[in-house]
């Protein structure tokens, strides 16, 4: 990923943390999946990894990138140099007042959102986009259960043991669930697309339009 050269100059471990993360992930294909043009929202962007990534793939696009955490968006301001198509901001997805968005994202985030929120989430992300606008949802599903179990740990550890990560709950999905939720939310054209070949953890990423 291209976007890992903005964190040269960043501390050791926003460094690490970035490149495991772009290892870790099939975060390329997530991002071929958003559109080359027009204005994207990330929500729960981190570091910004996908959203730089977005923004530096198609100099056409306005991405904004919006998270929970002063110290993640602290470092993805950083990682901003002179762009001019690309905002982070510390705010929650409730709080962001634009909408119309040709695109929005949510990659690697719903599973720490409590679940009796999800579907006010998920009809949040939908309201925030324009007719006929995309939405990307990368996930982790529930198979095969080895990489599963392991991502658990895995989260387990950022969570609540090095709180790397915000988040009290983890709740998870199998890929069938999350496109039954996608459609019932009044999401359509939901297409689920398995990403785990090659990795440790049983990637998901999905995509849906608002109608
Ligand atoms: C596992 S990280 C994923 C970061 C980034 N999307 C990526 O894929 O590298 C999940 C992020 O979601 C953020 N988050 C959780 N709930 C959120 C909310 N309601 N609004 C905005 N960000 C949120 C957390 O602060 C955290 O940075």
């Amino acid at each position: 990923m291209q976007a890992l050269s903005l964190y040269r100059n960043q501390s050791m471990g926003v460094r690490l943390h970035t490149a495991l993360r772009a290892w870790s992930a099939p975060l390329d294909a997530v991002v071929e999946a958003l559109p080359l043009e027009g204005t994207l929202l990330d929500v729960g962007c981190g570091h910004g990894l996908i959203a730089n990534e977005a923004a530096l793939r198609s100099p056409l696009a306005r991405v904004l990138g919006v998270d929970l955490s002063e110290g993640k968006i602290a470092s993805a301001r950083t990682s901003v140099g002179q762009r001019a198509n690309i905002e982070f901001r510390l705010a929650p997805l409730e709080s962001v007042p634009e909408s119309g968005f040709d695109a929005v994202s949510l990659i690697d985030v719903l599973y720490l959102v409590p679940e009796p929120s999800w579907t006010s989430f998920l009809r949040t992300c939908l309201e925030k986009l324009r007719p006929g606008g995309i939405f990307v949802l990368k996930e982790i599903g529930t198979r095969p259960w080895w990489k599963f179990e392991r991502l658990r740990l895995q989260e387990f550890m950022s969570t609540r043991v090095l709180r790397i990560t915000q988040g009290d709950t983890m709740h998870f999905e199998s890929g069938e669930e999350l496109k039954q939720r996608l459609t019932g939310i009044g999401f359509e054209e939901v297409s689920l697309r398995p990403l785990d070949a090659g990795y440790a953890s049983p990637h998901l990423l999905l995509t849906a339009r608002r109608p």
